[in-house]
């Protein structure tokens, strides 16, 4: 059981919870993710560890609610706990000296990105990040991201807050100006997360520009472990499962339209097992975010 030391509403259905996990916060490291439990007979899904602090012993989780299992982690309250939290899954961020980074963050995206544009900064490179998200009540974590961030630019979709415009338009004008690294240009890196059709074209966009691309995936895992096959995505010719050999991977190489297919295999499912929530719970249904 992990107690539950904070929970709350930082954008419209996004929650940020904070856990007591000393021995986790000690071995987290950006880009690992973790398997949550509501309750005994919960589903386990998984859940990038957003912040961590190894001396605190406290891991920070962001999670935006979106069907049942998100649900009920969200209405768990300070002093509750979780039933349970497994972790550190997937490979950490090959975080390298890459002189300047582009960040590119969608909607929940911030919360994976975050402790790996904190650890990039650290490190001395140079963090420009995109950050988008519908509208200006739906971002969150601005202070965070533009501490870790030597340049920060805001887009929303209907221009409520920054820039009106979708993450790819700041992100091609960057490389058309300043070019990669890898042809003599600045830009040596451009992570992207977030919703998968957001990264799809994020990847295309940095395509022409022979840049190093990574994009952390979000497909439906099952078991975490790599046993049942659930998470299996498309990566060139190879196939690849994002629990255990992701969740990163070189945004060029994914087969989106792969993973877009898969991430709806479950929708039937998935909306029964809301409504019998619903029902168990009458509560009203989920306004749309993303
Ligand atoms: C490595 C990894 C890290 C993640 N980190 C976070 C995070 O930090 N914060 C966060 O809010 N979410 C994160 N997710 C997504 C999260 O796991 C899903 O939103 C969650 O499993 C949905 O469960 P549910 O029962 O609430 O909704 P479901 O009933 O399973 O699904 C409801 C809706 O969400 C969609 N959906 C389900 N699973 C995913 C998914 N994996 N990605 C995108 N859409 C999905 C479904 O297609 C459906 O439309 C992560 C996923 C992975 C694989
Ligand atoms: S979630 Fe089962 S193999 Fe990845």
């Amino acid at each position: 059981m992990i107690p539950i030391l904070k929970n709350i509403e930082i954008a419209p259905n996004i929650f940020e919870m904070t856990l007591e996990h000393p021995r986790l916060a000690k071995k987290l490291r950006p880009g690992h993710f973790v398997i949550v439990m509501a309750s005994e007979d919960a589903e386990r899904i998984p859940l990038t560890a957003a912040d961590f602090d190894a001396e605190a012993g406290t891991v920070t989780l962001v999670i935006m609610a979106v069907g049942t299992s998100t649900k009920k982690i969200v209405k768990l309250q300070e002093g509750q706990q979780l039933f349970a939290l497994m972790g550190p899954l997937g490979h950490p961020s090959e975080i390298e000296n890459y002189g300047t980074v582009i960040m590119t963050a969608g909607g929940v995206g911030t919360a994976p990105i975050y402790p790996i544009a904190k650890e990039l900064h650290r490190q001395g490179n140079r963090v420009i990040t995109i950050q988008g998200a519908k509208t200006k009540e739906l971002l969150f974590w601005q202070d965070k991201m533009s501490a870790v961030s030597n340049e920060y630019i805001i887009t929303t979709d209907d221009g409520s807050a920054g820039r009106k415009a979708l993450v790819t338009e700041p992100l091609r004008e960057i490389l058309e100006q300043r070019g990669s690294a890898g042809s003599g240009g600045e830009i040596g890196c451009v992570y992207m997360i977030g919703p998968a059709v957001m990264m799809k074209f994020c990847a295309q966009t940095a395509a022409p520009f022979g840049v190093k691309t990574v994009a952390s995936l979000n497909s439906i895992m099952i078991d975490g472990t790599g046993m049942c096959g659930g998470c299996r995505v498309q990566i060139g010719h190879e196939t690849k499962f994002t629990c255990v050999d992701g969740p990163e991977f070189d945004a060029e190489k994914v087969d989106w339209d792969v993973l877009l297919a898969r991430q709806k295999m479950y929708c039937h499912e998935e909306q029964c097992s809301y409504r019998l929530y619903l029902d168990s719970t009458a509560e009203p249904p989920l306004p749309q975010t993303g």
